[in-house]
């Protein structure tokens, strides 16, 4: 609380936030009591919103996993919690987790304690790190220890994609988390429909100033596609961002080659449909029945000789 009353005095014109959580002992009157205590406390000190991670693995026996949000219903408890005496006026974000077989019946759990609630101002922040195992040093061991690790950034980038395409859809309010490492990831994650984009990994990396580069290349890219304002942009790729297998299109390309780039060098032949295939003259023949379109030749010619073409 000192720390967002400290932040708000230095920073005046700024947006506040806090980030917390509370305790899931299984015990849920001290339980409730720990939320709500956090959430006083923090409306009390100024914040101008609040987020709730729901997305640590701070709590749960793994009977329905590690992580809270991983349980529709204690994630659904947890909020009502929260929402019971929160603050119309301050914003509060629920972090949930890609780390699930289904989105979709969470958010919806989610969705329903919101709605109870509709004069108070509440969304999701769509994902948290991905538990995910690295290797570390151990001393007098023979092997290294196996160690559970959140994963951020790049890693996990697709995987935001596919949870946000799909929530993005069900009429709640999303702040885009988890991957973001440049303004073209944090446009794709407005397109998709969330309101906000939040950074943590690019600015470890690269420090604070990385977001002066965020805001131009997002302009950029604004001018670029012709939209006159982010809220143009937000949602732009709903309704429809195919996230099912089985709605893929059939195939309606496949490589080409332009023979005045090529070097007879043979990396494409590592096509793994083995369409391609050397000629006398050391030149690729692509034979288009074999193709199936999926690009990889093009990635593998390193003087941009493959393209693919349309299918007449
Ligand atoms: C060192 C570190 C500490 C973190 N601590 C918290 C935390 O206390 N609460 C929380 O909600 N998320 C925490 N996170 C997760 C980040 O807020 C963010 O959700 C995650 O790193 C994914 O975003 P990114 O790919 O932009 O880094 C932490 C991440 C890192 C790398
Ligand atoms: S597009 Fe894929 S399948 Fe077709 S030739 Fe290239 S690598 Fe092979
Ligand atoms: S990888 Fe490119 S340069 Fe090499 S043989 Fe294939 S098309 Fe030619």
């Amino acid at each position: 609380c000192e720390e967002i009353q400290r932040l708000i005095k230095e920073f005046p014109d700024r947006l506040t936030m806090a980030s917390t959580g509370g305790p899931v002992t299984g015990n849920d009157e001290s339980d409730k009591a720990g939320w709500q205590s956090n959430t006083l406390k923090l409306e009390n000190a100024g914040a101008m919103g609040i987020e709730y991670s729901l997305s640590c693995p701070q709590g749960g026996d793994g009977t329905h996993g590690d992580i809270v949000a991983q349980n529709a219903e204690l994630t659904a408890k947890i909020i009502d919690w929260v929402m019971e005496i929160s603050n119309p006026e301050i914003p509060k974000l629920f972090k949930l987790t890609s780390a699930v077989t289904a989105i979709v019946p969470i958010i919806k759990a989610v969705k329903s304690v919101f709605n109870k609630y509709p004069e108070k101002k509440a969304g999701i922040t769509l994902a948290n790190t991905f538990p995910a195992m690295g290797f570390r040093e151990k001393e007098d061991a023979l092997w290294d220890e196996g160690v559970i690790i959140g994963l951020s950034g790049k890693g996990i980038l697709p995987i935001t994609f596919l949870s946000l395409a799909r929530a993005c859809n069900l009429g709640v309010i999303v702040s885009g988390n988890g991957g973001a490492m440049s303004y073209l990831d944090a446009a794709n994650f407005l397109a998709l429909g969330t309101s906000t984009v939040q950074f943590c990994s690019i600015v470890e990396k690269y420090g604070y100033g990385i977001i002066d580069e965020l805001h131009s290349g997002l302009s950029y890219l604004l001018e670029a596609k012709k939209l006159r304002s982010v809220q143009e942009l937000i949602g732009i790729a709903q309704p429809n961002p195919i996230t099912d297998f089985l709605q893929l299109p059939p195939k309606s390309k496949s490589s080409t080659l332009n023979q005045n780039l090529c070097l007879q060098c043979g990396n494409c032949t590592r096509c793994p449909y083995q369409a391609i295939t050397l000629n006398e003259d050391k030149y690729p023949e692509i034979d288009k029945d074999k193709c199936i379109g999926c690009s990889l030749c093009t990635k593998l010619c390193c003087t941009g000789a493959l393209y693919m073409s349309k299918d007449s």
